[in-house]
């Protein structure tokens, strides 16, 4: 048997155990990756900023909380255990009163801020 087969299976990730341990809101950490793509938690609280990501459709998973995603024709109202998919180049602004905390399921490399830049973008890449 090779020595790979071996070693100890990797084991689930725990998605609200992981959110927990994030030391800061708006913060995201990446959990797993499959292919291109990165699933990260959050914890948010209050508001973000409007934003959109010419590249790429943005998935949210709620696991705690409610999450509140304004979008031009209205908000949407996500609770735990729903899914919620922003399109492609929609404007959007998430939002909880209360903290949430979330699953995010993007391809590596966007930025949460979108192109707008500014002191609420958050570092890329950063595991728990
Ligand atoms: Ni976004």
């Amino acid at each position: 048997m090779p020595a790979s087969k071996q070693q100890a299976p990797a084991q689930p990730v725990n998605l609200k155990a992981k959110a927990s341990m994030i030391d800061q809101q708006w913060s995201p950490r990446v959990v797993a990756e499959m292919n291109d793509y990165q699933f990260k938690v959050v914890r948010i609280e209050g508001e973000f900023i409007w934003h959109s990501h010419p590249e790429t459709d943005e998935a949210f998973l709620v696991l705690e909380g409610t999450l509140r995603i304004d979008l031009p024709a209205g908000c949407v109202w996500v609770q735990p255990g729903e899914l919620f998919v922003v399109p492609q180049g929609v404007e959007h602004r998430t939002a909880a009163q209360g903290e949430a905390k979330l699953m995010m399921i993007e391809p590596r490399g966007v930025l949460n801020t979108g192109h707008e830049g500014g002191e609420r973008t958050a570092q890329n890449d950063l595991w728990i």
